[in-house]
């Protein structure tokens, strides 16, 4: 089983978030943005963003979604891009100069916590929101940061069986490998704890937000470059990644077998362009009535 991570902050979320997921992520950077980025370009043409708007970008990891928003407000706005991981931030600010971008900043803070003023015009998350340790918190937090009548937009993923991307390579390693334990190290909720509309809108309602809205979003997402990139992405991140992590010396002893059952069943999704995979998401917008 891996070790607990370091103790750095009073959240355990926020700490394995640094130790662990970080350093997997920036491995798998040039998959996990680009798989991300075909959920958000869905919705940011129809975002309501007017020149000049002050935008929150909550858990915004490496910041490409908050560069895009900082574009679209132009110079006379601004866009505050917010997360717990300075790592994933320092990737921004480079990402931001080069861009040239001057009315966007990074900020390193826990969401739930973070003391906002109520100045922000919109907020948006991608898939930021379904890690809070408290998600009624985390969503009161950010619609407080909102001025009234300000919107928030988050995307959060849909049910399992509509994420194979995400769930396929789980249910395999599952076979070879024990269940993850109640109290192993964790990111969080995870990815799939706002899948359903009703315990969402409820959040949202005890949130303090109005308004609540769901649109469907489906994309086929680019899982690895050929059949061994593609293995070795899910071995290392998301569902099937934490199977693997948790089962320790086990997983690494069954590898070889692990690796072979993973290929037989993704090499059906294996097409010119690269492993490409079905993924699913809600668009949820919400309104701080002020
Ligand atoms: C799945 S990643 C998404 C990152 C980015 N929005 C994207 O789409 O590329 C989730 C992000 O939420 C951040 N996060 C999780 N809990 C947080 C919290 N309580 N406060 C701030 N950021 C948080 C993580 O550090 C991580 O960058």
């Amino acid at each position: 089983m891996s070790a607990v991570p370091a103790v750095k902050t009073d959240n355990p979320y926020i700490d394995f978030w640094n130790a662990v997921l970080v350093p997997k992520f920036n491995t798998w950077r040039h998959i996990l943005a680009g798989g991300l980025q075909r959920h958000s370009e869905k919705v940011f043409p129809a975002l309501p963003l007017r020149a000049g708007d002050r935008v929150l970008d909550v858990g915004c990891g490496w910041g490409d979604t908050a560069i895009e928003l900082a574009r679209r407000v132009g110079p006379a706005g601004s866009v505050v891009g917010l997360d717990c991981c300075n790592a994933f931030l320092e990737a921004g600010r480079a990402d931001a100069k080069t861009a040239g971008l001057t009315n966007l900043t990074f900020v390193e803070a826990d969401v739930q916590t973070h003391p906002f003023k109520p100045v922000y015009d919109f907020c948006f998350s991608r898939f930021g929101t379904q890690f809070f340790e408290n998600p009624v918190s985390g969503l009161r937090n950010m619609r407080q940061a909102l001025r009234p009548g300000g919107l928030m937009t988050m995307i959060v993923w849909r049910e399992r069986a509509d994420n194979p991307w995400l769930i396929l390579s789980k249910e395999i390693l599952l076979r070879y490998l024990p269940a993850v334990k109640e109290d192993a190290a964790t990111c969080g909720p995870g990815p799939f704890s706002m899948t359903d509309t009703e315990v969402v809108t409820k959040q949202l309602q005890i949130a303090g937000y109005t308004d609540a809205q769901f649109e469907r979003i489906d994309a086929e997402v680019f899982v690895g470059r050929d059949l061994d990139e593609a293995v070795a992405f899910q071995l290392a991140i998301g569902p099937a990644g934490e199977v693997y992590r948790e089962a320790g010396k086990l997983a690494e002893r069954r590898h070889d077998e692990l690796v072979a059952a993973l290929k037989a069943e993704l090499k059906a999704f294996v097409r010119p362009e690269g492993v490409m995979m079905n993924s699913s998401s809600w668009m949820v917008t919400a309104r701080n009535p002020g």
